[in-house]
Parts: structure tokens; C-alpha cells; sequence
């Protein structure tokens, strides 16, 4: 995991778009260490995600989560999973691409509602129709994680191991 190639890969997607399990499964092929946004702005305010947004609103998560990303600045050997809003702060975007290989994990709109409607985490998504705020915030978002994405997959039909292995082989080719 050294100079020439990239030294991080950057995971950026919409919730449900399996950054997670992805960035885990990368990691652990790849012997780098995982890391998730998310879990770094719990570390740092000591509160979970939906009491963050309830307490202090989304801008104070924003300014949380952009510090957690620009600690990485510097780190090497890393598999990032970024919370799906990251793309959408400007100042994000430079040290995303500066991190390493960033990597956009797509899905249709059916397999991603699928995936966040089993569970009541994303204070985005409590609205009193959430399918449609959904849809909204995808066709939002998705010019965002085109304009900072070098690689993208759709992950519709495949499996968080096929995922994982693809972003493997473009990290091999590049010598992670
Ligand atoms: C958010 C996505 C979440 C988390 C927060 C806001 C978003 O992360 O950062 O609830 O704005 O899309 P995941 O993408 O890991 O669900």
C-alpha cells in the first residue's frame, strides 16, 4: 500500500448504497484499515447520529462530519465509507479526491429504498413520506457524486463481495 498508486479508497454514495459492508470486505482483502465518517462524528461528539440532528440540526452534523473527513488528510492504507450527504458541502469535495481513489457506489431507487426502509436510523429519511423524500434527495444528489466520483459501479445486481472485489482489482492495478 505505497506511493505510486492511491493511498486511500473513498467510498461515496447514497445511504443504503452499501458503503459499509463494502468498505469492510475492501478492507479486509486489501489488509488496509476501515474507517467510516459517520462512526468518527460519534467518536467525537460522544452522540450517536439522529440525537446529533435532533439536538443540534444538520448544519452542526455537516460541520462534524467535514472535520472527521479532514482528519484523514495525511493517513494512508485507509477504506473510507463517507455518510451519503458528504458530496453535498463544497469544501468536501477537494479533500475527498485528495484522500484517494473515490469510488461511487450506485443502486436503483427500489433496491436502495429496500435497504433503508428496514431500519428508522437516517434523520433524513423520518419524513412523513419517506419514499418521496427519498426519491428527492436522490435525484439531488446524484450530480454530486458524479462530479467527485473517478470510478463508479452500479451495485444493483451484485453482491457486496463482487462490489468489493471489482474496486480491489482497480486498487491492485494501481498499487494500493
Ligand atoms: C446522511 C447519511 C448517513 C448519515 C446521516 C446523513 C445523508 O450516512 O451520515 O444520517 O445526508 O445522506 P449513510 O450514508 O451511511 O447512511
Amino acid at each position: 500500500m505505497s506511493a505510486p498508486g492511491y493511498e486511500n479508497v473513498v467510498l461515496v454514495g447514497f445511504m443504503g448504497s452499501g458503503k459499509s459492508s463494502v468498505g469492510r470486505l475492501i478492507a479486509r482483502t486489501l489488509k488496509g484499515s476501515f474507517v467510516d465518517t459517520d462512526r468518527l462524528v460519534v467518536d467525537q461528539t460522544g452522540r450517536e447520529i439522529p440525537e446529533i440532528f435532533a439536538a443540534e440540526g444538520e448544519s452542526f452534523f455537516r460541520r462534524e462530519e467535514s472535520r472527521a473527513l479532514r482528519s484523514l488528510v495525511g493517513r494512508s492504507g485507509l477504506v473510507v465509507a463517507t455518510g451519503g450527504g458528504i458530496v453535498t458541502v463544497a469544501e468536501n469535495v477537494p479533500v475527498l479526491k485528495k484522500l484517494g481513489l473515490v469510488v461511487w457506489l450506485k443502486a436503483s431507487e427500489e433496491v436502495i429504498w429496500e435497504r433503508v426502509s428496514r431500519t428508522r436510523k437516517r434523520p433524513l429519511l423520518q419524513t412523513e413520506n419517506p419514499r418521496e423524500t427519498m426519491r428527492a434527495l436522490l435525484v439531488k444528489r446524484n450530480r454530486f457524486y458524479e462530479g467527485v466520483a473517478e470510478m463508479e459501479i452500479d451495485t444493483t445486481l451484485m453482491t457486496h463481495a463482487e462490489v468489493a472485489e471489482r474496486i480491489c482489482g482497480a486498487m491492485r492495478k494501481a498499487e494500493f
